[in-house]
């Protein structure tokens, strides 16, 4: 989609907000002053999203795999989240963010998701941006669950075995309403998907920036932009 300058901007990018505990290690600070700093971090980039006229911002706030971390930053990072929401729910509505949600949120407690859905509720309207966080979210179990409902139609005789295809478990992913993913980004060096969005990211652009999370800021993600348009434009040409 051309952008304001004629720029091939993503439509759809998510990111793996990755290095808030070895930010804070390199500070002598405890682990969860990385995940604040990393939330300021969120703040900017949802601000440079909105901008630059990203539809769509889907970030991994929280695997299936953060169970195994200390009690400690488990329920540091869950205060986090409901500050970050009591917070932020203002500025959402003003800019206009719609808020989503994709995982499997209920394993964070009554009060936790009251409040999740209540964000999600009040700004189902807005149309600038879409932020959608990934909670307790795994890519194989959100794909295994597609299977499991296309297997109960089957067995149900609603559709027979052999019409399963890309589409159908496709629409049956907790991003069927999205657009396609066009940009992944990574932070802090490492170079692994984590179980984010395998089946999504089939023809995204992947990048792995050294970045650590919550010294991500407005030029980086423009920088993103920028190497997502010339790869598009190296695309085109042949
Ligand atoms: C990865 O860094 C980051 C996380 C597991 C949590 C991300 C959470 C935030 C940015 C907080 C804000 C989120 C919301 C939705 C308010 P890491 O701890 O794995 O870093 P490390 O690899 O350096 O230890």
């Amino acid at each position: 989609m051309p952008g304001p300058d004629n720029r091939s901007v993503p439509r759809h990018v998510a990111i793996i907000m990755d290095g808030n505990g070895r930010w804070a290690q390199q500070r002598g600070l405890p682990r969860v002053a990385g995940h604040r700093a990393g939330a300021e971090a969120l703040r900017r980039t949802l601000q440079a999203a909105a901008d630059n006229g990203v539809e769509v911002l889907t970030i991994y706030a929280f695997s299936s795999e953060n169970w195994r971390r200390s009690e400690e930053e488990i329920s540091d990072l869950t205060a986090l989240m409901r500050y970050y929401l009591e917070r932020e729910l203002k500025s959402l509505e003003k800019e206009r963010v719609r808020l989503q949600l994709i995982g499997d949120y209920s394993a964070f407690g009554p009060d936790l998701v009251q409040r999740l859905e209540k964000a999600v509720e009040r700004t189902k309207d807005n149309d600038r941006l879409t932020l959608v966080i990934a909670l307790n979210y795994g890519s194989r179990a959100e794909i295994a669950a597609a299977v499991r409902k296309l297997a109960a139609r089957v067995a149900a005789g609603e559709i027979q075995a052999g019409e399963i295809d890309e589409q159908s478990i496709d629409s049956e992913l907790q991003t069927h309403d999205l657009p396609e993913l066009d940009l992944l980004i990574r932070t802090s060096g490492e170079v692994r998907l984590s179980n984010f969005l395998l089946w999504q990211a089939a023809y995204a652009e992947l990048l792995f920036l050294d970045t650590l999370w919550p010294d991500f800021d407005e030029k980086a993600f423009t920088h993103a932009l920028d190497r997502f348009a010339s790869r598009q434009r190296r695309f085109g040409g042949r």
